[in-house]
């Protein structure tokens, strides 16, 4: 299969009707993307990475937040090939479940999950300026904060990759519908693959419970979606999953500038 600049050969496929992507390396070919959605659009997620693992081996990572999605991710890229990176962003702000389960999972799988900081000049310099829970003073604060403890750690991170694997799914939130499994990352210039975009939280923890992953406490305790613990709280029943995250802002503002779309 033809891919633009991440094919083996280097060859382009480039027809009168496709949509051609200038990038400083090479070209990619929008309609690759297109076909790569179509076809694995009916697959399971582990035949979509067992593709993705072989294809772009050394070149492919997976960014895990350790929320439930990306621990079924992080079983299964164990599984198929437990050299593939795997990294995630400690902002300095997480719950102390969840480093309790960074060790978990790396004794479990016998892995070493890379753990990516934020450069202390900068929060430094943030703090200074505007304090250290700056976050509920206003959506630029916020997003400052996001930046600079996970937006710019998360550009090392990528270095060498081709590949980014997320744990994004549809039907997290309204700022999620659009998604698709196969996308092209224009900002970080690297292929992103959702493998269970079109799973239901239900099927994501069925397979937790049927494959026995380990997951974060605080999902007993009403918290459905974790990060930062001063920007997420526990949410009532009937409540969105997503609720809980940056609660005082609009939910469609929800992001952290991630999954910029
Ligand atoms: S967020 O944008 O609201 O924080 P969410 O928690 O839903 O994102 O996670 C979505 C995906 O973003 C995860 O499946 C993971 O791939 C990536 N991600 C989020 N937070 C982190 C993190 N701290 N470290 C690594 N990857 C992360
Ligand atoms: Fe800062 Fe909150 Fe963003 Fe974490 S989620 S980086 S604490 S603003």
């Amino acid at each position: 299969m033809s891919f633009g600049r991440y094919d083996n050969k280097n060859e382009v496929n480039v027809t009168e009707s496709n949509i051609v992507r200038r990038t400083n390396i090479n070209e990619i070919s929008i309609m690759n993307i297109e076909q790569l959605n179509q076809q694995f659009q009916d697959k399971s997620p582990e035949e979509v990475l067992r593709f993705f693992l072989e294809k772009y081996k050394g070149k492919i990572a997976l960014s895990s937040s350790l929320g439930i999605e990306d621990q079924v991710l992080t079983d299964l890229v164990a599984k198929v090939n437990k050299d593939t990176r795997i990294f995630t962003l400690d902002t300095g702000r997480l719950f102390p479940e969840t480093y309790s389960l960074i060790e978990r999972t790396n004794s479990k799988y016998d892995i070493k999950l890379e753990v990516f900081f934020p450069d202390h000049t900068e929060v430094e310099k943030m703090v200074k300026a505007e304090g250290v829970n700056l976050f509920y003073n206003g959506i630029d604060q916020r997003k400052r904060c996001c930046q600079v403890r996970k937006l710019e750690p998360l550009k090392r991170a990528f270095a060498g990759l081709d590949v980014w694997i997320c744990g994004l799914r549809r039907d997290q939130s309204v700022t999620r519908q659009a998604v698709q499994m196969v996308e092209w990352d224009e900002g970080n210039q690297l292929i992103k693959l959702n493998p269970l975009i079109n799973f239901t939280e239900q099927q994501v923890w069925d397979y937790i419970k049927q494959h026995q992953v380990p997951y974060n406490k605080l999902h007993d305790k009403g918290f459905p979606s974790i990060g930062c613990q001063p920007c997420t709280r526990a949410i009532e029943p009937g409540e969105d999953i997503r609720a809980g995250r940056w609660w005082w802002e609009n939910p469609d503002q929800k992001e952290c500038g991630l999954h910029r779309r």
